[in-house]
């Protein structure tokens, strides 16, 4: 991959794809939850700017249905907190392709910054036709000189301004997509030992092959979240009204034979907090207590790891020279079911270790519990970071130039 520096882009226009897919409130009210992702685009945007270049960024938000322009879909939120974060204006066109994004264009400044309005009003971006998605690519690539990949986040998605239109311009990663791929290729190829790999989120199923990639390499795996009440039902364990995957119980089994064939350390939760509902907003603590993990009773659904466990993964983290983690705990959006995200990533923090934490919902903790500067990489990506931690190769990174 040529990186931004390799490139000339003096008075050039470059088209450079972000992911600002970032959460907005659920009010209608435009509020971004997470600027995470915008946050993290604003070093190459300002490379880009401070090299005299005339940055046209490209991005989507949410799947809107692909027939034009929808209000709740437009990235009019992100411009005006793009231009917070820049101290400058960010001009937003009006459409994707069409007149307004051609005059938008046509009158930007070398050092000025624009956005096209959500990529994903097109249909072509995402169409399963190579030919729509190529047409849709040379328009994008008629209005620039030069196309940037930073949106790290989609990299592994086949869609027209991630693939077809690197084929079309000169092109390079920009320093977000460089320091997400040098961060999972260090935990990939060449970790530090001890190596732990922690996961959690709601299902073991999208965690398969994350598994299957990582359990040859790996010196201890540590479950929690969500997943974790399958691999205690492998164990023969009743799990109450916990999430359960039944139909993924016989490859828990394998894996749970495997660690122990390799003398992998595989570890699930000893105990659990438990409740008698979900937490709500109108009902944030139903009833809860801790139990141990075998033995949780009928009516109780397990939310949070316990402190025994918090404990034990914490020791298991605390002389770990590299971490990767991948999923929260527990219900974290809630506090009552908090406290094994939080002193999981607090350990993590205090372990010193190398640590890439994966995107989507263990990166939203990370932030949510003010926790950023204890991790070596946050990634930007939910399941393009998946899909690396998988061991395949991503579309959006494979058709940048050598
Ligand atoms: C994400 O939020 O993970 C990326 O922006 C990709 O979005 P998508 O899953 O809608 O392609």
């Amino acid at each position: 991959m040529k990186k931004i520096s390799d490139l000339d882009v003096a008075g050039k226009t470059v088209l450079l794809r972000a992911d600002f897919n970032v959460p907005l409130a659920k009010d209608g009210s435009g509020v971004i939850t997470d600027d995470g992702r915008i946050v993290a685009s604003l070093p190459t945007i300002k490379a880009l700017t401070e090299a005299g270049a005339k940055v046209v960024v490209v991005a989507h938000l949410g799947r809107p249905k692909g027939v034009g322009f929808e209000a709740s879909g437009s990235l009019a939120p992100v411009a005006a907190r793009l231009g917070e974060l820049l101290g400058t204006e960010v001009k937003l066109a009006g459409d994707v392709t069409g007149e307004s994004a051609r005059a938008t264009v046509a009158a930007l400044q070398p050092g000025e910054v624009a956005l096209l309005e959500n990529i994903r009003f097109d249909g072509r971006e995402t169409s399963k036709d190579e030919a729509q998605r190529k047409e849709l690519a040379a328009e994008l690539a008629a209005m620039a000189d030069v196309y940037v990949s930073d949106g790290f986040g989609v990299v592994h998605r086949k869609q027209a301004s991630v693939t077809d239109v690197a084929e079309l311009l000169p092109n390079a990663a920009g320093l977000l997509v460089e320091k997400e791929v040098s961060s999972f290729s260090k935990v990939l190829a060449n970790p530090d030992r001890p190596y732990v790999v922690i996961l959690g989120g709601s299902k073991v199923s999208d965690k398969l092959g994350v598994i299957d990639n990582l359990i040859d390499n790996v010196d201890r795996l540590l479950i929690g979240g969500g997943m974790a009440y399958t691999f205690l039902a492998a164990r023969g364990h009743a799990v109450g009204d916990s999430l359960l995957e039944a139909d993924q119980i016989d490859a828990v089994k394998g894996y749970l034979a495997k660690a122990q064939e390799k003398g992998i350390e595989l570890l699930i939760p000893v105990d659990t907090r438990v409740s008698v509902a979900f937490p709500s907003k109108d009902d944030p603590a139903p009833e809860n207590k801790v139990v141990a993990s075998s033995g949780i009773p009928d009516g109780w659904m397990g939310l949070d790891i316990g402190p025994e466990t918090i404990a034990l993964f914490a020791s298991k983290v605390a002389d770990a020279r590299t971490v990767v983690w991948n999923g929260p705990m527990g219900v974290f959006e809630f506090d009552a079911f908090a406290a094994g995200t939080l002193e999981v990533a607090q350990a993590i923090a205090a372990s010193g270790a190398f640590s890439v934490i994966g995107g989507g919902d263990s990166a939203a903790a990370v932030r949510k519990l003010g926790l950023e500067d204890g991790f070596s990489h946050i990634s930007t990506g939910g399941g393009a970071s998946l899909e690396l931690l998988e061991g395949k190769t991503l579309p959006g990174l494979a058709v940048l130039e050598g």
